[in-house]
């Protein structure tokens, strides 16, 4: 598949990868195996992505509340993330990938944040596609940040409350220097957002695929994308404005 054969491509897509957990129990696994096969999905993915054009995808990776799963498992995780930004870095930066990260990334362990910042730092000029990895992120995290953010400005006179509007607010986001959000998929059946990206999932359309993440391939994304090209995207318009204004 090529991106001719698509042509209605969505600039930036979002994927919640989940189901790592239950591809390992179903084969009697720990389930760290299962986020191994799933890095392994991770990497398959991405390279799909940048062949066919895609500006920006951005990987649920790491959750806000995922801090509270059992201690090994967080420290494989970590571990796993540290060796895909140490293991893919050639790979990233010989792709023209940007790689960015939104998050919490201070409460990283120096083995992920390091690598991680030195290769955000190293991509930073980089205009082909941007990778983004959600880490220690939560979409509701996220926006009290902006809130925050936002709220100092009025405090110290540099923001007027009645100037703090959705589009001022938006721009507090990390995801603000990244094109709108247009395709969420989540993986394993689960029919949830679970936190992730709240704001920005507005008018994205969302793809709930029956497949776990270590199983997700490339024909599967090519389903989702063509099936995001059938989708009328109307952002609270009729179908009949849509009409005219593609008329002009
Ligand atoms: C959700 O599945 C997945 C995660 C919490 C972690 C995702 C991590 C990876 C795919 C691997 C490492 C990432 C990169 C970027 C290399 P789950 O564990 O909640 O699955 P379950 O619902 O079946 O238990």
């Amino acid at each position: 598949m090529t991106a001719t054969d698509l042509p209605d491509l969505p600039r930036h897509v979002g994927i919640i990868m989940d189901g790592n957990g239950r591809w390992a129990q179903l084969r009697d696994q720990p389930r760290l195996s299962g986020h191994k096969a799933g890095a392994e999905t991770v990497r398959d993915i991405t390279r799909a992505s940048r062949e066919l054009g895609i500006e920006a995808l951005t990987l649920y990776a790491f959750s806000s509340q995922n801090w509270a799963r059992p201690v090994d498992e967080v420290a494989g995780l970590m571990e796993l993330l540290r060796d895909f930004v140490i293991d893919e870095r050639a790979e990233i930066l010989d792709n023209g990938i940007r790689l960015e990260a939104l998050g919490e990334i201070e409460r990283l362990p120096a083995l992920v944040r390091e690598p991680l910042e030195e290769l955000r730092t190293a991509s930073a000029g980089n205009t082909k596609m941007v990778l983004t990895l959600a880490l220690s992120y939560g979409g509701r995290e996220s926006i009290t940040r902006a809130a925050r953010a936002a709220a100092r400005e009025i405090v110290a006179g540099t923001l007027r409350v009645e100037d703090l509007d959705a589009d001022k607010l938006g721009s507090y986001l990390p995801t603000a220097k990244l094109p709108a959000l247009d395709l969420l998929i989540r993986t394993s059946g689960e029919q949830r957002i679970s936190n992730f990206m709240l704001w920005e999932v507005a008018y994205a359309e969302l793809m709930f695929v029956d497949v776990l993440w270590p199983e997700f391939r490339r024909a599967h994304l090519y389903e989702c994308l063509k099936a995001y090209g059938t989708r009328e995207r109307r952002f609270g318009l009729t179908s009949a404005q849509l009409a005219d204004s593609s008329d002009v």
